[in-house]
């Protein structure tokens, strides 16, 4: 597989949860990184944490004037991968407003959409773009119609983009639950009990840690074979 060592990485939503985890790997083999997202603080705390070199930009993924802007200050680079999401909308289907449905695509959906459109022309030769799904879009749970849909349109993307941008390669990792900083506005007590209680019934015993979701993300960046795939990392998620 190919080397990370020098390669430059652009990392959209690298500030936290699987985004900042593969960073992290990354920067251990040597990558130049490049993280944003949509906080200030967020930025400068990754910036702070990732080996020196790291840049960090501040950029709203649902503004695509702010995306075109961003890539024109990162230039070329070998790697996009897009992990940036926000609260996700669960609840009750029949009450719930389409409004704030359409809503629920625009940093997952539109934004990874978006980063591909501006961030593809500057990717070298060689290089990758690897997208975030999750296995909600296979294993949809009772409230989950708008994330389990936008994780379907998701996967259709990536394999379209494959098409798209070929030689560039477009790859897509589909997580199970994962202990992130998503899961943060949930209270600690009940967080904690749902990731016992989640992990309890998977074939691994235990939900997954961002960093063993990274691996995925790295493999799929060095090899240089697989195109429009997803890689499911999940402890079983999907069979039980
Ligand atoms: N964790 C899981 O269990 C799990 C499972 C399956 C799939 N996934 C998916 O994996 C992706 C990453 O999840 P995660 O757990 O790493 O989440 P996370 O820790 O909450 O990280 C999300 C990132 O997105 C950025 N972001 C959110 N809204 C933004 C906006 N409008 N503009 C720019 N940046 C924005 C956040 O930065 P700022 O706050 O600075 O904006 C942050 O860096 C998400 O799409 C999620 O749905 C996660």
């Amino acid at each position: 597989m190919a080397s990370l060592k020098d390669k430059r990485i652009v990392l959209l939503g690298g500030t936290s949860g699987l985004g900042f985890a593969t960073a992290q790997a990354a920067g251990a083999e040597g990558a130049q990184l490049v993280v944003a997202s949509g906080r200030q603080a967020r930025v400068d705390r990754a910036v702070s944490l990732l080996p020196a070199g790291t840049t960090g930009h501040v950029c709203d993924f649902t503004d695509e004037a702010q995306i075109k802007d961003l890539f024109g200050r990162i230039g070329a680079f070998d790697h996009l991968v897009y992990t940036a999401g926000d609260a996700l909308l669960l609840g009750d289907f029949t009450s719930t407003s389409i409004a704030d449905a359409k809503r629920a695509y625009d940093v997952r959906v539109w934004g990874a959409m978006t980063a591909a459109k501006y961030g593809a022309p500057l990717i070298r030769t060689g290089g990758s773009i690897v997208l975030t799904t999750g296995i909600a879009s296979q294993r949809p749970f009772k409230g989950w119609v708008v994330p389990s849909s936008l994780l379907g349109a998701m996967e259709g993307m990536a394999r379209a983009l494959a098409v798209e941008l070929a030689p560039i390669r477009v790859n897509i990792v589909s997580p199970g639950v994962v202990r992130t900083e998503m899961w943060g506005s949930m209270p600690e007590d009940a967080r904690e009990a749902l990731f016992a209680d989640v992990g309890s019934k998977l074939l691994t015993g235990k939900v997954g840690e961002a960093s063993e979701i990274a691996e995925t993300y790295l493999y799929l960046m060095k090899q240089t074979y697989s195109t429009g795939q997803m890689v499911t990392v999940d402890g079983g998620g999907v069979l039980v």
